[in-house]
């Protein structure tokens, strides 16, 4: 492996200078470095990518044996060596598949609770299941991480489809979250769905107490409008939810790497079960893909070679998301904790320290505002930014049809303005026709300069169903998993997150003026200044 890095990062000194546009005298680039799985095209055209960069960086995961480990993974072996686990989200979307795992078949329980979970979202939504003040209005998934971020993203990115109860998103422990989305229900017709894969997560239990405090308040059997999403069934039976209205999924779904299975029930409350079956149908299309398309016309696997190309070897240090889709507002940051949760580690899976950087910084916003914001920096900043657009052909509102055309334009000027740039002499020229002259015109000249150069990739798709939206988190969850098996990582732990839960919980009775030991003078003399402003 070590030879094929420096390969690649030879091969990248050798580029020296060169142009991304130069790379357009072959007149197939734009078509040779595209590919396209199930109507979703991913054209890396604009990178500096060449034929020779390309074949090394897919040494690079041959050498890393992409593909056994993605057999792995889709056949149940314990690839999560840290946490010893299968790692088998794939699964909830292929309902009519066989997995073993420990020598039995699982997929049995994966169709009982799919047809359990359809069976309650059906009689939510025809009124058959009801609040104790009529037919349920609102549902509030309490969930933090990969227990929230699914969902809350795509329920707004398939609002179009949405015709169930309104549906609602807590995760923060900060009151104000579950204070301002509690004023506006009836706490008589919502519905709560508890959502924690361990049903320990503190921020999650607090605020499920305090939603049913609230509820408990208004209705006489709380428990009854609460439904648990966990692999805990105990610990929500403890809770007071009655195992009828527990979902439950086995520790081989990873909590970033859930929304396709019982996490996802407030999607399917709010979409319909049928559209939330054509959302596993787009994961699905997308896992087939992912196992037998070639690795050169492999759309995971070329996402995750660009991302390599981009951090490990050029050393950009982070990587903008930038839908051109309003309703994709979220998707950077469900891609924030999916990469970042996944790949943002410095030990490989054997102990030894990681031979390269870890996973990029993950940053975005929707096009076109972004544009008016931090755009400024990508263009003309000194670090590049490698962006990867996301654009559908058309939207759901056919009488805007004329904004879609100009978020498009939009979108594709981008891409071409930070390949392309503007040079000395054109920005000189400019000046000159405003009537500049001397060293004025060259000042003024300087700052008109874009150095271009600058790489990007497009996600081209027809229009985002639940379909494509399956596709699309099933892609970049791929492509996490080709970068961290590249890496040597285990993309599926996150001991990351421990320390800093373990040590709130000795902070807080620092907080509340109890004797806590151990805490450094500056954690000390600020939790001092908070008591004081709170008494
Ligand atoms: O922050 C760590 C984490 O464990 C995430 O990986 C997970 O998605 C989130 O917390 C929520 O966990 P749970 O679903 O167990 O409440």
């Amino acid at each position: 492996m070590t030879e094929i890095w420096n390969r690649l990062k030879d091969h990248r000194k050798t580029q020296g200078e060169a142009r991304i546009e130069a790379l357009f005298a072959d007149p197939s680039r734009a078509e040779a470095f595209s590919a396209e799985a199930d109507g979703l095209v991913f054209d890396y055209s604009k990178t500096m990518i060449d034929a020779g960069a390309r074949d090394l960086l897919l040494d690079l995961a041959r050498g890393a044996d992409v593909e056994a480990r993605r057999e792995a993974m889709f056949t149940g072996a314990k690839i999560n060596e840290t946490e010893g686990r299968a790692v088998l989200h794939t699964a909830l979307r292929n309902l009519a598949g066989s997995v073993m795992v420990d020598g039995a078949e699982v997929m049995d329980e994966v169709r009982a609770t799919h047809a359990r979970m359809t069976d309650f979202a059906r009689a939510v939504r025809d009124g058959s299941f009801a609040g104790q003040g009529g037919a349920i209005t609102d549902v509030v998934n309490i969930g933090i991480g990969g227990s929230d971020l699914g969902p809350a993203m795509a329920a707004l990115a398939l609002a179009p489809y949405h015709d169930g109860p309104r549906t609602h998103f807590v995760s923060n422990v900060d009151g104000a979250d579950i204070a301002d989305t509690l004023k506006e229900l009836d706490p008589a017709t919502t519905l709560v769905i508890v959502a924690s894969k361990t049903f320990t997560t503190i921020e999650t239990m607090t605020n499920a107490r305090t939603a049913r405090d609230w509820m408990g308040k208004a209705v006489a059997d709380p428990g009854a409008q609460f439904v648990a999403l966990s692999s805990a069934a105990g610990k929500a039976a403890e809770f007071g939810i009655d195992e009828s209205r527990v979902f439950g999924f086995e520790d081989w779904v990873g909590g970033r790497y859930s929304m396709w299975g019982p996490i996802g029930l407030s999607l399917m409350l709010a979409v319909a079960p049928e559209r939330f079956d054509e959302f596993l149908a787009g994961g699905a299309a997308m896992d087939a893909h992912f196992r037998g398309a070639p690795l050169e016309a492999n759309l995971p696997v070329l996402l995750a070679l660009v991302g390599i190309w981009h951090h490990q070897v050029c050393g950009y240090p982070t990587r903008a998301v930038l839908p051109y889709d309003n309703r994709l507002m979220r998707l950077p940051a469900y891609l924030q904790q999916l990469e970042m949760e996944s790949n943002g580690k410095r030990v490989a899976m054997d102990g030894s320290d990681l031979a390269v950087v870890s996973g990029p910084v993950v940053w975005g916003e929707p096009g076109t505002n972004g544009q008016h914001a931090f755009y400024q920096l990508i263009h003309q900043g000194t670090v590049p930014v490698p962006c990867e657009f996301i654009l559908a052909a058309k939207g759901h509102e056919p009488d805007l049809a004329h904004h879609h055309i100009l978020l498009a334009a939009n979108c594709l000027a981008q891409s071409e303005a930070l390949m392309r740039g503007r040079s000395l002499d054109e920005a000189r020229a400019l000046m000159a026709a405003k009537g500049l002259t001397g060293a004025e015109l060259d000042r003024q000249a300087r700052h008109r300069v874009f150095p271009g150069n600058r790489p990007s990739t497009t996600l081209l798709l027809e229009q985002l169903t639940p379909f494509a939206l399956g596709q699309i988190v099933a892609l970049y969850e791929h492509r996490v998993f080709v970068e961290g098996v590249i890496l040597g990582i285990n993309s599926f732990d996150q001991w990351g997150v421990e320390l800093g839960k373990e040590l709130a919980l000795k902070v807080e009775p620092l907080l509340k003026g109890e004797a806590a030991e151990g805490h450094d003078p500056s954690t000390e003399r600020l939790a001092g200044m908070i008591r004081s402003l709170r008494a």
